[in-house]
């Protein structure tokens, strides 16, 4: 019998799992502690030999998936860019066996992420785009002293040898009620895994193929996608699209303050834009006033669909939430949302939100989310999910506005919000979360990773 712990809600279940927990590394299925603390630590690999030697003493801190649910605990994670397989000297026939979009990496694929204007790598921060992020490791942890402990295992593989230089380290987390840069509670919404050995939660709907998530298995449509080769490389490994966001909360309260006139009014607003209250609430539930007890209770914030909602007038149809997933809500370009699906991990750095910077200068205050977006497609379903979820409408029959929390918007970008007797379109709506970096990584299984440091 299995009970979630905080954060992915507390329940029993009877499934055991079919996956191969014990290769699966468990940042791919444990979710987020709460409170939690952590940190990114990115590597350039300076020489081949260094570099399978600092795998070699990392790979027994990695841990794996197995009592992933057991959420609170601190552990490490890996990823590695495709120009770290090279500088780690994987042979010629694997990395060709690496789909393009991971080979040409996140910077090269702007136009089809639609990383362009104020988001284009140009204006990323060091080190991303710079082909010199090989290995991302991050450390998870419920409490500040493990969270500590974990780095320094990481830091120490790495020191005392040359081969790997630590490029650059950025801890995050443990906002007051784990609410991101905005002020919102975050990480409710996530897929549930068949065969992760957890029955999905009330309104997380029915549990999604292994090999969306995971390299290996099949995935919805019956078939696994294409693994890297050989085999023992890919399975049970899988991609993350790692990206950086600086959230500008200056504008986003200028933005609340110029739109709406009481802060009654602001917090429905900002609900209005997200699909949920900043309790984490969602709005079909409580259309009218915000219910914190709702937001905070999980086998209850997520327990809804849009069926009673066919015109957007509760969760308008383009707000953040209905376009990442739109749940059952009908659609104007017809597609199988089970087929983009994503896991996220969202990580805030920063200061805690504040309701009173309005100035400019605090836009450029260091604090916002660095994402890992995890999916065995993961350049697919990011690209797809940028490119027409986020930064259009037509799908949802909202034509040319954009997703008012990611979206790169156009001078003059306006937010529609349905509303008897007629919608309500709000002006003002500016790229409101930045880009500041990314990187596609693949994040192998504990085998593939001890078969990479062993390579001769
Ligand atoms: C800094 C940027 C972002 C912020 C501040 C943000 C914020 C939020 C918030 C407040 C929620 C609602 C609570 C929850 O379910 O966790 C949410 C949900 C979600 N977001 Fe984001 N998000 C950001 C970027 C993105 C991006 C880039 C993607 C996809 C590529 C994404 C995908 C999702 C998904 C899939 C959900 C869950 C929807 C559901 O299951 O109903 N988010 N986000």
């Amino acid at each position: 019998m299995v009970t979630l712990e905080k954060g992915a809600g507390e329940r029993e279940s009877p499934s055991s799992p079919t996956l191969d927990l014990d290769d699966i590394q468990a940042t791919v299925l444990r979710y987020r502690p709460e409170p939690y603390f952590g940190t990114h630590v990115l590597l350039r690999v300076d020489d081949v030999q260094g570099g399978r030697e600092f795998l070699r003493r990392l790979s027994p801190h990695i841990d794996s998936a197995a009592g992933w649910w057991n959420a609170g605990d601190a552990w490490l994670g890996v990823g590695i860019s495709y120009a770290g397989l090279e500088a780690l000297g994987l042979p010629d026939g694997s990395l060709q066996s690496f789909p393009e979009a991971f080979r040409a990496g996140m910077a090269a694929r702007a136009e089809q992420l639609r990383d362009l204007g104020e988001n284009a790598s140009g204006n990323w921060d060091f080190p991303f785009g710079t082909g010199h992020v090989h290995i991302g490791v991050t450390a998870f942890s419920d409490t500040a002293a493990k969270w500590r402990r974990t780095v320094a295992v990481a830091r120490e593989q790495a020191i005392g040898f040359s081969g790997v230089t630590i490029i650059h380290m950025q801890d995050f987390g443990a906002q007051p009620g784990s609410l991101n840069p905005f002020g919102y509670k975050d990480g409710i919404g996530q897929p549930a895994i068949e065969g992760s050995g957890v029955d999905p939660l009330p309104g997380q709907g029915r549990a999604i193929k292994a090999g969306e998530f995971i390299l290996g298995y099949p995935g919805e449509t019956g078939f696994a996608y294409p693994m890297p080769q050989p085999d023992m490389l890919g399975r049970n490994g899988t991609y993350v699209g790692f990206r950086k966001y600086q959230s500008r909360v200056g504008t986003f309260n200028r933005f609340l303050q110029a739109n709406a006139g009481t802060p009654e009014e602001r917090e429905l607003l900002a609900a209005k834009l997200v699909g949920r209250w900043r309790s984490g609430a969602p709005l079909t539930l409580a259309p009218g006033a915000d219910d914190p007890l709702l937001g905070e209770d999980s086998q209850r914030n997520n327990d809804f669909d849009y069926s009673t909602d066919a015109r957007g007038r509760q969760v308008p149809l383009g707000c953040h939430m209905r376009r990442m997933n739109p749940r059952n809500a009908r659609l104007a370009q017809l597609t199988d949302v089970n087929l983009h699906r994503i896991i996220r991990r969202g990580t805030t750095y920063g200061a805690p939100y504040d309701p009173d910077a309005l100035s400019e200068e605090e836009d450029e205050v260091p604090r916002g989310v660095y994402f890992l977006f995890i999916s065995a497609k993961a350049m697919a379903t990011l690209e797809f999910l940028q490119g027409e979820w986020i930064n259009d409408g037509n799908f949802a029959g909202v034509g040319d506005e954009r997703d008012p929390m990611v979206g790169l918007q156009p001078d003059g970008a306006v937010f529609s919000i349905p509303q008897a007797p007629v919608r309500r379109r709000i002006h003002g709506i500016d790229t409101f979360n930045v880009l500041r970096g990314g990187e596609y990584l693949f994040m192998p299984s504990l085998s593939a990773l001890k078969w990479i440091a062993s390579l001769s």
